[in-house]
């Protein structure tokens, strides 16, 4: 109509996204097929949530339309609310109205779900009365993951549709289920072979075959889950998600839904919602999501990454076997190398053995585990790395070493072939002197186990080429990882900020190991820094002691540790003893050596506020994080956040240091910084200076052109 047009078109510059509307005439009657618009993932900014609300009102005075096909544009049914919109405010009409709209039609409503439906795109679905699906679709309510909950009535209606048991883990566990699976919970009614085209016909088809809805079945939830039930699902996601709030107040609104009627259950979702999309870690875990996302594009690149199908790595060691097992599992052919017949057997059985354990834990069938491993093919020489598109260095750390085996590289990879070390630390630039091509050579830092950690760090040399980069992070993409480009300087980003984390500092000042680790734990790391230094091994920090014969006074009581030949897990006992299972106690044997070396210096033992342990062991970190930034080796500030979060499991909802300190307030940050005897990055005194705001124009111009420099 012609009001209708002016309303879209009226918006159209102003408001992101529309609605595409075709009605189609079929023998068996008028269907009407509206279409959400809005690329890549059909966001439902307000443009799409205006054109669905007038569409709706559209087809119920139309009595020629007996029924409603509801789909997406660009391979996909919709992406959900657009978090984009979250930070600058949400404008009328809200989705919830929107949905209860659609649902209150008479003539049947069929969601025609082709690709993803997530969040409020779902929850647009659970308000339509029927959902079909194409093969590759998949469904899934991950707000969880932005720190909130599906606030447009998915709290209400999932419980209703599937159970109250089913509901909590689609909505706790956050994860989008693939088509079959989805079907089997119940949140497809049907999966329909074939193209788009199908899904839309099968649907038109069967829109038109249902009669017209009598009532909204909205009343009391099911009662399948008991309330001791819905306890334990608490106390389970209590554990899966410890300090986050979004999971337990899911519960609650699903609680609501058991037990209230839909509209009482809606009032209970609001106020839950509300309470979540106010707090500190709705904020933190959607900067994350966008974060993220930044960490992968590289500004000023043009260049275009080479093909990528085939991946060579050196040394079948603990990290080579893990890197080996993600390039297989994501379809490259893997050659993997190691000159020492034994070391290659020994590799090779860990990898089976991994597999042959998730078979077991049922994550793989065995099927998909023998596809993965005749992609691996294990050899001792070189000649075989020659077709290889990547190779990745993974020996152990020793720069002779490692020129030795470049210069190898150098002379058997086919040209445009890109040379990667696996350092976690070495110069590139040094490593890229022993090749005639520096600028095929690249740092490819995994974490480990390489196949489970998510970040990859991609270490850019003084000479790295365009082309080698843009493979490296295609690289990176393909192998799932969360990659971020870094620069070249000891430690790189993850290890070099978290490895100043004030532990050894507070340890000495008299605050038990115990007590640091509780902190830290509270704050949401998976393992206290003490802890995790029993599990890294104190021989490390002792053989780098001995290598430089320097002692910083923090570090005595760690001096004092290495030489009782307390190294941590692998002996049995560190900071703390261990049983079989590697289980940790407090060891008092331990305690009297700390109490032993704090008396000889002259320290207390004392008790700190966790707040002000945090900030001890952290800040440092922050003020690390700004000096990478000043010297160019971060494109950005939540490239840094992303590092730790992926690296270091730094907690996700706190949004990593960077974010922290912005949060904390820059000047409070350089106040105790120099109070606590550090040297402040010159940056952190520019940005307090010119009261810069994270990600203000100013401040990121600032970073790139350290950067580009
Ligand atoms: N809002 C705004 N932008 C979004 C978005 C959303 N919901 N989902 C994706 N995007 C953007 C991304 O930021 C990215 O933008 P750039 O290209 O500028 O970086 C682009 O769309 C493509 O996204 P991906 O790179 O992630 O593409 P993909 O194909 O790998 O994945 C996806 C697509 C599975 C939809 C993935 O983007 C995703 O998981 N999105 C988030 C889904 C989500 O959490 N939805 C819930 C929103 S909250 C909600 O709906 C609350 C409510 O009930 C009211």
């Amino acid at each position: 109509s012609k009001h209708l047009s002016r309303v879209l078109f009226g918006g159209i510059q102003a408001m992101k996204g529309q609605v595409q509307y075709e009605k189609r005439k079929t023998k068996d009657g008028c269907v009407a097929i509206l279409t959400m618009d809005n690329k890549p993932v059909n966001a439902l900014s307000q443009g799409v949530r205006v054109g669905l609300d007038q569409y709706f009102k559209e087809v119920a005075a139309d009595s020629e339309v007996k029924a409603v096909v509801l789909t997406g544009a660009h391979g996909v049914f919709c992406g959900g609310a657009d978090i984009s919109e979250f930070a600058t405010g949400v404008e009328g009409p809200m989705l919830g109205e929107v949905i209860a709209a659609m649902e209150a039609s008479e003539k049947p409503v069929v969601a025609a779900i082709d690709g993803v439906a997530l969040g409020g795109g779902y929850e647009v679905a659970l308000g339509c009365h029927y959902r079909l699906a194409s093969q590759r679709a998949q469904a899934g309510l991950p707000e969880v993951n932005l720190g909130i909950l599906p606030g447009a009535g998915g709290t209400q209606r999932l419980p209703r549709l599937v159970g109250a048991a089913k509901s909590v883990d689609v909505m706790c566990r956050g994860a989008p289920l693939k088509a079959p699976k989805a079907a089997e919970v119940g949140l497809f009614d049907r999966v329909i072979e074939g193209d788009h085209a199908a899904l839309i016909q099968a649907s038109v088809d069967f829109a038109l075959s249902m009669p017209p809805v009598a009532e909204r079945r909205l009343g009391r939830g099911t009662a399948d889950a008991a309330d001791a039930a819905l306890a334990a699902k608490r106390q389970e996601y209590a554990k899966l998600r410890p300090g986050e709030a979004a999971p337990q107040a899911i519960i609650t609104c699903i609680e609501a839904a058991v037990k209230q009627e839909f509209k009482d259950g809606m009032r209970v979702e609001f106020q839950e919602f509300c309470k979540l999309m106010t707090g500190a870690q709705a904020q933190a875990l959607q900067y994350m999501f966008f974060a993220e996302r930044q960490c992968q594009k590289v500004p000023g690149l043009d260049a275009k990454p080479r093909a990528l199908q085939s991946c060579g790595i050196l040394g079948a060691g603990l990290m080579g076997g893990g890197i080996a097992m993600c390039c297989a599992e994501n379809g490259l052919k893997v050659v993997l190398l190691d000159v020492d017949q034994k070391n290659l057997e020994r590799g090779m059985s860990v990898i089976k053995k991994n597999y042959a354990r998730s078979v077991e834990r049922k994550s793989k069938s065995q099927a998909q585990v023998e596809t993965i491993l005749s992609k691996i093919h294990p050899c001792s020489n070189y000649e075989a790395l020659s077709e290889c598109d990547i190779v990745v260095e993974a020996v152990f750390e020793n720069m002779d070493l490692k020129k030795k085996l470049f210069a190898q590289l150098d002379a058997v990879c086919k040209p445009g072939c890109v040379l990667a070390s696996n350092t976690s630390g070495l110069d590139i630039d040094q490593i890229a002197s022993a090749t005639q091509r520096p600028e095929d050579v690249i740092g490819c830092h995994f974490f480990s186990p390489a196949n489970v950690m998510k970040l990859l760090e991609n270490v850019r040399g003084p000479r790295t080429g365009g082309e080698t980069i843009a493979t490296a992070m295609a690289f990176g993409k393909k192998l799932k990882k969360v990659t971020c480009l870094v620069g070249n300087c000891g430690g790189f980003i993850a290890n070099r900020v978290m490895g100043v984390s004030g532990a050894a500092k507070v340890l000495q000042e008299g605050v038990w190991p115990q007590d640091i680790d509780a902190a830290a734990e509270a704050y949401g790391m998976r393992m206290g820094p003490l802890r995790m230094w029993d599990l890294v091994g104190l021989d490390l920090f002792g053989r780098e002691r001995e290598k430089s014969g320097v002692l910083n006074p923090e570090q005595v009581v760690f001096d004092a540790m290495y030489k009782a030949q307390r190294f941590g897990q692998k002996s049995g006992k560190g900071f703390y003893q261990y049983d079989q299972q590697r289980r940790h106690q407090r060891d008092p044997s331990a305690e009297a050596l700390i109490q032993q070396v704090w008396s000889n210096t002259g320290v207390q033992p004392k008790t700190m506020p966790q707040e002000e342990i945090i900030e001890n062991l952290y800040l440092p970190v922050v003020n690390e994080g700004f000096k990478c930034l000043e010297e160019g080796m971060a494109i950005r500030a939540s490239d840094i956040d992303v590092c730790c979060v992926f690296g270091y499991n730094w907690p996700r909802y706190r949004g990593g240091p960077m974010k922290w300190a912005f949060t904390v307030g820059l000047p409070t940050v350089l106040q105790k910084v120099e109070q606590m005897g550090l040297t402040p990055s010159e940056l952190l005194k520019e940005a307090v200076a010119k009261k810069w705001k994270m990600n203000s124009k100013d401040f990121n111009a600032r970073i790139l052109s350290a950067w580009t420099a």
